[in-house]
């Protein structure tokens, strides 16, 4: 099996690492989470691709195979800069405002991202490719990052916070809702209380992982025949916490797993 990496500000990639788990449970993980430093959306593109870069370079030298930069705002500022500098295959994730044109029957979509991610030369260029028939509400959900990375995802000081962030989304008649951060798919439960059943929400777990399986496809090699991989867990801030969140958030079954949680420096 492959060792990947997967790296993100704080918890959110937890969202993306739990679809890796279910499609490829086979592989090891590295996951890292940098809560020391979340929430990245409200630092400067300098900052963000610099300390990105740095952490991917890290996950590399570990023997990773493959990086999924599980961040929307490091793979808007830094993806470009970590491609170059790494020969490994690197995944990133974007706002899938794409598939979210194609499903939206009024052509009226919100967009929740972090406020770098929508300043970003590459969430406008994305923008920029698609028809300008529909109509795309952007919104920063400044501060949900922090209350999610402090365990608050479903509290109602969350709930408050986002329906302030969601009104212009909803005033607007959005059908289809963009979840533009990894940490987002964590509010679904808040959202669909705020929103109904009816909006259409757009995380793109799934596609990133398809392809970093497509991505893996090369790197085949003889004898993958683990069936659960092991899952080590490195946070810059507080490694018991990181556990507790991931066996919280994650719906993926850990226990079959080996897992482990250090923090970010002292093993690995
Ligand atoms: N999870 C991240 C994203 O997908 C970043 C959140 C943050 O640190 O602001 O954008």
């Amino acid at each position: 099996m492959a060792l990947i990496g997967v790296f993100d500000s704080g918890v959110g990639g937890l969202s993306i690492l739990d679809e890796a788990l279910r499609q490829l449970p086979e592989h090891d993980y590295i996951y890292l989470a940098d809560s020391a430093n979340a929430p990245y959306g409200e630092k400067s593109s300098d900052w963000i691709a610099a300390r990105s870069l740095e952490l991917c370079r890290h996950l590399a030298s570990q023997g990773c195979d493959a990086i999924v930069v599980a961040c929307n705002t490091a793979t808007a500022e830094a993806i470009k800069q970590i491609r170059e500098t790494l020969s490994i295959p690197i995944i990133g994730v974007e706002p899938g405002i794409k598939p979210a044109a194609m499903q939206s029957h009024n052509n009226i979509v919100g967009v929740l991202a972090t406020e770098a991610t929508l300043k970003s030369d590459k969430f406008n260029a994305l923008l920029n490719t698609l028809p300008n028939n529909c109509q795309f509400i952007k919104q920063a959900g400044a501060g949900l990052v922090p209350l999610i990375e402090s365990g608050k995802a479903d509290s109602e000081e969350t709930l408050e916070l986002l329906a302030k962030h969601l009104e212009p989304i909803q005033d607007a008649g959005a059908d289809t809702l963009v979840l533009g951060c990894t940490h987002y798919p964590f509010l679904r439960k808040s959202i669909r209380k705020l929103l109904g059943e009816s909006i259409t929400l757009i995380d793109t777990s799934d596609a990133v992982v398809r392809q970093l399986k497509r991505q893996l496809e090369p790197l085949q090699k003889e004898g993958w025949l683990k069936n659960y991989g092991s899952v080590l867990l490195l946070s810059s801030k507080d490694d018991a916490s990181l556990l507790q969140m991931a066996q919280e958030l994650m719906s993926a079954d850990l226990s079959l797993h080996s897992v482990e949680a250090h923090i970010l420096g002292k093993t690995r």
